[in-house]
């Protein structure tokens, strides 16, 4: 018996076909890296309930209400945009290839396509249409009709040095089984792991059986810390600061949407389907700017019950190295005032990084840090 999770909406959809014959199929649409992704985690389950992008009533729903017309949670729109003209040339229930670098990844079969209303995406889903936000930007860069179906993922994307690290849904389960792991943690994040990452992950794995340390590696804003540069960090300090029985690295391949709150749920969704049962939400998870306040992303699950989300939401604090109480607090449990506290910004330790410039020890692991400076003294920002 399991005691994981049932993936969301009840069945981890599998639509992985390497053998699907497309050979009679001439239409192709060129996919973006962002749908290349959503396509893999469509088929491998990590977007369960989904069986393909959505059509205009889960749409409208989800961008209005945060569920599927069927009433599911769901809380970030999943959609294949194309441009007028190849909508033009559409057939209902046709098969289409979906080609990425004259690759082919998989066929949608259509059922429908229609005409967003992007203000109100926008303005719904990451509540600004500014063209600032790098979720609202890539929404109004892309296509402008959204094309619905069913897909089949034929070829999975090449994982390079991901490769070792990435585990899909069946898989973690699988491993996370065979720990013993009644209860998992899962933890997302965009940037390295600094010590505040770390405070909450290891005050998190106090209360369950294991940690899932799970950083996206999809596309993400150009300044944001490569991801093959963090993965060189991640396994340092996991190496040497984790114990090897309680935490288990894995990637997860899916691009960042910067939504704030509404990602929160979205991450929270995906890693149930991975096995997790709880899930780390600390200050301002997922956000860019001051486009959200610091615990809207906490915040948001209260309009739905534990229950029905089916993953505990884990709610931490805003936590620094405070000089005072000598050791890792935060808002809740330290005392003293600001000038006693090791805060910095993500964009100012972006920069520190990319000149050189250590930050302290207090913020961020020395082993960690080499790693960065190193990794980012060669990268060119594109
Ligand atoms: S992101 O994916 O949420 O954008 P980020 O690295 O900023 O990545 O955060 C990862 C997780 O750690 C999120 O749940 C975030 O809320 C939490 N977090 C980041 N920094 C802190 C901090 N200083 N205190 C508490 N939680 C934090």
């Amino acid at each position: 018996m399991s005691f994981l999770p049932k993936p969301h909406g009840g069945t981890l959809i599998q639509a992985f076909h390497p053998d699907f014959d497309f050979s009679h199929i001439d239409k192709e649409i060129e996919i973006d890296a962002v749908a290349l992704s959503d396509l893999e985690l469509i088929g491998v389950g990590v977007f369960s309930p989904l069986t393909g992008f959505l059509g205009k009533e889960d749409y409208e729903s989800v961008v209005a209400n945060m569920r599927l017309a069927n009433n599911t949670i769901w809380s970030i729109p999943v959609t294949l945009p194309v441009s007028y003209e190849f909508a033009e040339t559409l057939k209902k229930d046709e098969e289409v290839k979906l080609v990425f670098s004259e690759e082919v990844y998989g066929v949608i079969k259509i059922s429908e396509w229609y005409e967003p209303d992007l203000n109100k995406e926008a303005l719904f889903v990451y509540q600004t249409q500014e063209l600032a936000h790098p979720g609202v930007k890539r929404l109004f860069d892309r296509g402008r009709v959204y094309v619905a179906g069913d897909i089949t993922l034929i070829n999975k994307p090449e994982k390079g040095i991901f490769r070792d690290v990435w585990f899909e849904p069946k898989k973690t389960r699988a491993l996370f089984e065979k720990n013993g792991w009644k209860t998992v943690v899962g933890f997302q994040t965009r940037n390295p792991i600094h010590r505040a990452h770390e405070y909450i992950q290891k005050a998190a794995l106090e209360t369950v059986d294991g940690l899932f340390v799970h950083p996206l590696v999809g596309e993400t804003k150009s300044d944001d810390i490569p991801a093959d540069i963090r993965l060189k960090s991640y396994r340092t300090l996991l190496e040497n600061y984790y114990p090897k029985d309680r935490v288990q690295l894995g990637v997860y391949p899916a691009a960042m949407r910067y939504a704030g709150p509404r990602e929160a749920i979205f991450h929270a969704i995906a890693r149930k389907n991975f096995g997790c049962t709880h899930f780390i939400v600390g200050r301002d998870h997922a956000g860019v700017g001051n486009y959200y306040g610091t615990y809207d992303a906490q915040k948001i699950f209260g309009n739905f019950s534990e229950q029905e989300l089916g993953i505990k939401p884990l709610f931490f604090e805003h936590s620094f190295y405070c000089n005072k109480c000598e050791g890792m607090a935060s808002d809740k449990t330290c005392p003293h005032n600001i000038e006693d506290r090791v805060i910095l910004s993500g964009t100012k330790v972006r920069e520190m990084l990319r000149s050189g410039v250590t930050p302290p020890s207090t913020f961020s692991r020395k082993e960690v840090v080499e790693v960065l400076i190193d990794g980012l003294k060669d990268h060119v920002e594109v």
